[in-house]
């Protein structure tokens, strides 16, 4: 800082004028770049990493049975908290490629970029907030980013497909996080056949940036075959049998160290092989002849690979509404681009993330090529589309060929946990669940006497034995916290924690303190920590029109499944303006109060309904939710609240998941027959 800018500076400050954001630079010079993105909220690397919780995952179900090693992973949850917990799992050897190398090989990310907030106000307050948004969205994902980076293999790729609104501010962010100089390509698909745009040009393309984390990053040239043209214009010989050739220069000109002299038919000169090989050339009837008798080699289109890709992919269409890979998800991009990315930069025996699965097109992908792979998503409807598609696969691309059974899988929980199944679990497991719940070391110890389970931020956390006390009738109660005080006080830091069930704990205190020593009580579920991670929690949102798939969802913190209340009727009638009859469900009651954020507000009926899912032919056997229709709640509202579709669809039994905002879900199983369709329509159905 020069004097005159010292002295500007202090003028500012005595007279309390703003400060401009340029002086950031001026006191916080860059050291290292020379140049960088600049925009308000922009968080250190490390403070990100630091300050994100991670959350436990708790397995719900798994298909087929568990490898030894590894085995797939599908995972419900906010990325970002999911990846400080793959974090933790790469720090402990436990997030490997099948070489035994550690890291994800491969990322490959396709996250939202709508930002659907609409601003009331002048043209300028709009555009000022459409900067906000466009701020908040860029560290959205750099905070991604910034896991992924610290989530990859030293030798692994990452992929990040954008549209052309905001790619050039995440090609800076990527520049700063991996090096400007591990940028590889920008890749343009051209995702839409033409449509037409009078007032500017028809935007086409969407751009898939491609960056490698280390030199030595595998990358695994792919070929496309030769157009027409071009084996027409190169390919211009053909033998007696149609085989198609070009033909090389065999003389050394051009070649470094020089050739073999000798002569050939006649012909002497520079040769690029010895005379041997021409010999063997001859006899394998690989030369031919130039009008002045001159030998050269026969090249068959047949042994070339093809052209190595390039960047731009003009031959891949999005997924059109008759392909045989569609699984009704919105933004789902087509297996063959994936297809590419995966041979590219991965080897069979890989391990494949993407944190933004949508309808599971890397999963199935990777599946396909025989890679490992982990699946994150924050949407419900996302984890049952890609738990439909990993059990209908087929070996080919564009699902397509015979069946595929996929590796195992398991599908888990993290951040919205079910209370019920915590219930199942033995006293190591829950201790295990509940220290990672609160981000705690574990780490036996014991102080005055008393045995602690690990440590939070450096302070003794104690994981209270429910079970054990539950035979001898004893609780947590205002005497016991005074007991640990009497033996441990003297010796802890300034606060203790105790984790146990709610219902364990004797009194309603969030903490109580004694001698300047905070006793935290941590209840599960979920109560008062707030104050605990200096942060509000924020619960995940699920949408409720289809449009809103493609926003970007944040959720901090976690919540256990409450479920929400349910009334509903089904029956089946004839719609006015309709010639045969539909089955309907008629939803009159939904209310659900699992709300982090806002726990005491009380919501109207149906406020909360995000979607309601069904599966018309629900497997009782193998208990497998394979779905079939969405109705979303904005487009229910519209019908009264009524679901309408084709009876044929009905099979013998019928699943209805009535999803709330908030992820909770109230399942119903009903018989078809309940529609009101009568034995013999059933019977008949069913017979087809
Ligand atoms: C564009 S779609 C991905 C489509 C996917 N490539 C496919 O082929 O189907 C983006 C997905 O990101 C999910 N998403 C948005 N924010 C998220 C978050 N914070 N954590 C996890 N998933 C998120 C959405 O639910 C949505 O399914």
């Amino acid at each position: 800082m020069t004097p005159e800018q010292r002295q500007e500076l202090m003028r500012l400050l005595e007279k309390g004028d703003d400060i401009s954001p340029e002086w950031a630079r001026i006191l916080f010079p860059p050291e290292k770049r020379e140049y960088e993105l600049v925009y308000y909220g922009k968080d250190r690397e490390e403070d990100i990493i630091a300050d994100t919780l991670a959350v436990p995952l708790q397995p719900v179900r798994t298909f087929g049975r568990n490898g030894v090693d590894w085995h797939n992973k599908l995972i419900f949850g906010d990325n970002l908290q999911v990846m400080k917990t793959l974090l933790e799992m790469k720090k402990k050897g436990e997030l490997r490629n099948e070489d035994g190398t550690d890291g994800v090989r491969l990322v490959y990310i396709d996250p939202p970029f709508s930002t659907q907030q609409e601003f009331k106000g002048t043209e300028d307050q709009k555009a000022y907030q459409d900067k906000i948004a466009g701020a908040l969205f860029v560290e959205f994902i750099r905070k991604r980013l910034v896991f992924l980076k610290a989530l990859l293999a030293d030798n692994g790729s990452l992929y990040i497909h954008l549209d052309t609104r905001k790619s050039h501010y995440i090609k800076i962010i990527l520049d700063e996080l991996l090096n400007e100089g591990r940028f590889e390509n920008e890749i343009i698909w051209k995702r839409s056949s033409a449509h037409s745009d009078s007032s500017t040009f028809a935007n086409l393309h969407d751009s898939i940036l491609f960056y490698r984390r280390g030199v030595d990053s595998v990358f695994n040239p792919v070929y496309q075959p030769y157009s027409e043209d071009y084996i027409d214009e190169r390919y211009k010989h053909k033998e007696a049998d149609g085989r198609r050739y070009l033909d090389r220069d065999l003389s050394s000109t051009g070649l470094k160290g020089g050739g073999y002299l000798y002569e050939w038919k006649g012909i002497t000169q520079q040769w690029r092989c010895p005379r041997e090989t021409m010999k063997r050339y001859e006899i394998e009837n690989r030369l031919y002849y130039t009008k002045k008798g001159v030998a050269r080699y026969k090249q068959y289109l047949d042994e070339m690979p093809g052209v190595a890709l390039q960047d731009i992919w003009l031959d891949i269409n999005a997924v059109n509404s008759q392909a045989k890979e569609r699984v009704g998800y919105p933004t789902q991009k087509p297996e063959s681009l994936i297809d590419r990315i995966i041979r590219s930069s991965s080897n069979e025996g890989d391990l494949v993330l993407d944190a933004f699965a949508g309808s599971g097109t890397v999963c199935a992908v990777a599946e396909k090529l025989g890679r490992r792979w982990i699946g994150i998503d924050c949407g419900k409807l996302a984890i049952y589309a890609i738990q439909k598609r990993m059990l209908d696969l087929k070996k080919g691309i564009g699902n397509k060929g015979a069946k595929l059974t996929p590796k195992p899988f398991t599908l888990y929980n993290a951040g919205l946990y079910d209370f019920s199944k915590l219930k199942e679990l033995s006293w190591p497991e829950w201790r295990f669940f509940a220290l990672q719940l609160f981000g705690c070391r574990d780490e036996k110890h014991k102080i005055g006497g008393i045995e602690f389970d690990g440590y939070r931020q450096g302070q003794s956390v104690m994981v209270f034995n429910h079970m054990e006390a539950k035979h001898k009738g004893a609780c947590i109660s205002e005497e016991t916290i005074e007991e640990i005080h009497e033996a441990a006080g003297a010796r802890v830091g300034n606060k203790i924690f105790i984790i146990a069930p709610a219902l364990a704990f004797d009194f309603q205190q969030d903490y109580i303190d004694l001698d300047k020593i905070r006793y935290y009580a941590l209840r599960i579920p979920y109560s008062m920590i707030h104050e605990l991670h200096r942060r509000e929690f924020t619960a995940l949102k699920q949408p409720s029109d289809e449009m809103a798939v493609n926003d970007t969802v944040e959720a901090v913190g976690f919540d256990f499944i409450r479920t929400p209340e349910l009334k509903y009727k089904v029956g089946t009638e004839r719609p006015k303006g309709k010639l045969f009859e539909e089955g309907y469900i008629k939803i009159e009651t939904f209310k659900s109060d699992a709300v982090v954020r806002e726990p005491f507000k009380k919501k109207e009926n149906l406020e909360t309904l995000s979607m309601v899912m069904l599966d018309f032919d629900y497997d009782v056997e193998s208990k497998v939710f394979a779905f079939d229709s969405v109705f979303y709640a904005d487009a229910l509202e519209k019908e009264d609240w009524v679901a309408r579709f084709p009876i044929e669809q009905l099979g013998q039994k019928v699943m209805m998941i009535f999803l709330d905002i908030y992820g909770n879900e109230a399942r119903v199983l009903i018989d078809a027959e309940n529609f009101g369709l009568g034995k013999t329509k059933a019977k008949s159905r069913r017979k087809k």
